[in-house]
């Protein structure tokens, strides 16, 4: 399965600090040779490393009839080698690749050189080319890879949280990486200001590139940028806010940052420890060990179990693409909302084949449990002021989750409009929990419905072509025998109840709430 990371190549090569040699092991190293009897075994470490996955150590050890080996490495653990065979002073052999569609391995190569083993090979879009040298079993203990088991899969009961669709904004789409404390502590305070709080935005979500190293008691370290979370929590707090905070079920981030693999309880105790209300949980690295329906899905629950067994009321966001159906477990994994999706970007492209496309194949969502086509653009730029209220409309016709994304210290009133819209927010929180769907499709024209709590309905008219074009609303297309009522909601204009055409612009929309008869 393919997807693409928005800023994944910045990778802390800082982060792995245990793994160089000393010099005077260097000095000491040999010229690396292959081992001639069975069960000896070549050992070598390698201080520079590609980003990803950053291969740190290689074994191979010499059986009665070949070859066995694998490569230890940061993002994705143990990588075992396949298909060895000696041609000289090369040894070739087979790698697992992932997200290459069909590439499902790729060939690798060990060289013998003066200067020590040369290893080339890659995975996914990452080359491989680093040069190690030769070690002794303790070295090569101290960078073993340490496997951690899952737990059996188990159930975890609805706790009421996320009855609607939960509401904030994410660090990730403007800032990425380039996030602090000070930064983070501005947002919340233009969140007031702006009113956006007040407009339901309540979650503060710092999303990938707050970490730093794990102590020797294994505690993950906020990184330099944020000295204090808990003053950070109290400072969001103390706003009428909630604060969210980011981590993997694998070894590295999507960003290269400390993942919890190997830590999760103790992870989900730090967090609820700070104060944290929120938590994604983004596969990345873990795509490696958790990829299977199974895998995934356990290292979800391991996840879920932890945060309800802090006490804390934390909602849990699941980011893993949409694979393996998730939104059919989502919820007993203890999700309250789950990616189904990859990344979005500022373009209308990837927003419209999100939202009209790949959300709408998703089940289950409803009141405790949402279909995630992930965070806002609106305010970044990248769109026009039609096609981001198409992308406001389509989020809250789909009841998705509403994070903005993009700086909120800066909201242009025209963004400002879109995203504090009262009577269109309604929609998208209505207390049904029900998720829109396109009723009538023609061409690129799209009428979608979403029953709301109080019997009306939203309609929304989608013209997704690159001309304006007349749409007519119809009252079959809310269920009903007629209209009694219809609000323009963008334009906040009561309308005739009898059906009527809009003239939809290019990739614009028209959202409606129609009350009616049932036939
Ligand atoms: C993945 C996620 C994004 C973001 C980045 C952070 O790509 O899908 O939403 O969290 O990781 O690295």
């Amino acid at each position: 399965m393919m997807r693409t990371f928005a800023m994944a190549f910045s990778i802390m090569a800082a982060s792995v600090a245990s793994a160089s040699a000393s010099a005077p092991a260097l000095a000491r190293a040999a010229a690396p040779v292959l081992p001639a009897r069975p069960g000896a075994t070549l050992r070598v470490a390698f201080d520079q490393r590609a980003p990803r996955p950053g291969v740190r150590l290689l074994e191979l050890t010499r059986t009665r009839d070949g070859w066995r080996g694998q490569l230890t490495s940061d993002w994705y653990g143990t990588m075992p080698m396949r298909n060895i065979v000696r041609d000289g002073d090369t040894v070739r052999f087979d790698v697992r690749n992932i997200n290459t569609p069909g590439q499902p391995v790729r060939r690798w190569t060990a060289t013998l050189t003066p200067s020590g083993v040369l290893l080339t090979g890659g995975i996914w879009f990452s080359e491989v080319r680093q040069t190690g040298k030769p070690v002794g079993a303790a070295r090569a203990a101290a960078l073993a890879h340490h496997a951690v088991a899952l737990p059996a899969l188990g159930t975890i009961a609805p706790d009421g949280l996320a009855a609607t669709p939960p509401m904030g904004w994410s660090s990730w789409n403007k800032f990425a990486e380039r996030i602090d404390d000070r930064t983070i502590r501005a947002i919340a305070d233009a969140m007031v200001s702006s009113g956006l709080r007040d407009a339901g935005y309540r979650y503060v979500n710092i999303d990938d590139g707050w970490q730093g190293e794990r102590g020797a008691d294994g505690e993950l370290r906020p990184n330099a940028k944020f000295p204090d979370m808990r003053a950070l929590a109290d400072y969001v707090h103390a706003r009428g806010l909630k604060l969210g905070l980011y981590s993997s079920p694998g070894l590295k981030t999507c960003a290269g940052y400390t993942g919890s693999y190997g830590h999760v309880a103790q992870d989900a105790r730090t967090f609820a420890r700070w104060g944290v209300d929120y938590l994604k949980y983004d596969l990345c690295s873990g795509e490696w060990q958790y990829d299977d329906a199974d895998r995934v899905r356990r290292s979800y629950y391991e996840m879920g179990a932890a945060l309800k067994a802090t006490g804390r009321a934390i909602v849990y966001s699941l980011c893993e693409y949409g694979r393996f159906e998730v939104a059919d477990w989502g919820r007993a994994v203890g999700g309250h909302l789950w990616r189904t999706t990859g990344d979005i970007t500022d373009d209308y492209a990837k927003m419209s084949e999100i939202g009209f496309v790949r959300n709408p194949r998703f089940a289950h969502a409803g009141p405790g449990g949402w279909n995630d086509p992930d965070m806002l653009e609106i305010g970044n730029g990248g769109m026009s002021d039609d096609e981001y209220r198409t992308h406001m409309t389509l989020w809250a016709m789909s009841a998705a989750p509403l994070m903005m994304g993009h700086d909120v210290r800066t909201t242009s009133p025209a963004a400002l409009a879109l995203l504090s819209h009262r009577a269109v927010i309604a929609i998208d929180q209505d207390a049904a929990g029900v998720q829109g769907k396109a009723v009538r499709v023609a061409g690129a024209q799209e009428v979608w419905a979403k029953r709301l709590a109080d019997g009306a309905v939203a309609i929304a008219l989608f013209n997704r072509g690159d001309r304006p074009v007349e749409m007519r609303v119809t009252a079959a297309d809310a269920g009903f025998a007629r209209f009694s009522a219809l609000r323009d909601l963008w334009r906040d204009a009561d309308l005739p109840p009898a059906g009527t055409t809009f003239t939809v612009p290019a990739h614009g929309t028209v959202l409606l709430r129609a009350a009616g008869e049932r036939p």
